[in-house]
């Protein structure tokens, strides 16, 4: 069940976050805070702790479904998840995955997609993976009103053709040229994953819109973790990039194993939560 924190001197009202403030906060100098999120609880929690944007994003597949890589995800499945993440909602910019061989077929097929997922679910944008290999699209999805967000350097769509993820991007002239283009053709945003710090340094000063950086170093315009590794909810998983926030795992476990053990020791429940 979901709690619902009332505006306080702590937690002032907020205005709901919407496209052309997100791109703003660029010039305003103010940093953007993104997290995932894929169901209603922690949607609601997050927007109510004060995130700026909640991506619906396609790592899904791996820390929803417990698959090895996002490739399986399906548009419905994203379009399922997205419309629970909008459901619990209020303030946060929610910006949903194009999933694989949802887009890359042609620029029709992109736009049909996307306005499913703005149509059916609430989101206020779609987030795709590419940069100059998608500017037809980006341009198509830009012309037909919906905001799109870009995502150059380490493309988790690409892992059969990377041979793997987590490598380092650093053909400074193609993600310098990849970002441009994307905004060039109407991106209102791009995430940056995994390149030096430099490099993404030198692609914000370069663009005017905000630059998401997902182990892309500090001078970005704003960060996206994918929320389970922030919530230390993934054991093993320790990139340099990552900082995890709390260590969720560990008190998780604890709980299950107490309750575990106070049920087959017929310790719970007790006489204090039985009805007479
Ligand atoms: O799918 C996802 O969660 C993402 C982030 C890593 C940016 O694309």
């Amino acid at each position: 069940m979901s709690k619902t924190v009332e505006p306080s001197p702590s937690n002032p009202p907020r205005s709901p976050m919407t496209v052309p403030r997100f791109i703003e906060a660029k010039t305003a100098g103010r940093k953007l805070a993104m997290l995932t999120a894929y169901d209603y609880l922690w949607a609601g929690l997050m927007d109510q702790a004060g995130v700026d944007s909640i991506l619906v994003g396609d790592s899904l597949g791996m820390v929803v479904q417990g698959k090895a890589n996002t490739l399986p995800v399906t548009l419905d499945q994203i379009i399922y998840h997205a419309e629970i993440v909008c459901r619990a909602v209020k303030h946060a910019l929610v910006v949903v995955d194009l999933p694989f061989m949802t887009f890359q077929i042609s620029p029709e097929q992109a736009v049909t997609n996307a306005g499913r997922i703005l149509k059916e679910t609430g989101a206020s944008a779609v987030k795709l993976e590419g940069g100059v290999n998608q500017a037809k699209t980006i341009a198509a999805l830009a012309a037909a009103e919906i905001p799109v967000m870009a995502h150059v350097g380490m493309k988790p769509q690409s892992v059969k053709k990377l041979g793997g993820m987590g490598r380092i991007q650093r053909d400074e002239e193609r993600l310098l040229k990849d970002a441009q283009v994307a905004e060039e053709a109407g991106a209102f945003a791009i995430v940056l994953e995994l390149i030096p710090r430099k490099i993404a340094k030198k692609i914000t000063k370069a663009v005017g819109i905000p630059t998401i950086g997902i182990g892309a170093g500090p001078d970005c315009d704003g960060q996206v973790l994918v929320s389970t590794d922030m919530f230390g909810l993934s054991p093993g998983f320790h990139p340099k990039f990552l900082k995890a926030y709390a260590d969720l795992w560990t008190p998780a476990t604890n709980a299950v194993k107490s309750y575990v053990q106070e049920v087959h020791d017929g310790v719970y429940p007790g006489a204090e939560h039985s009805h007479e």
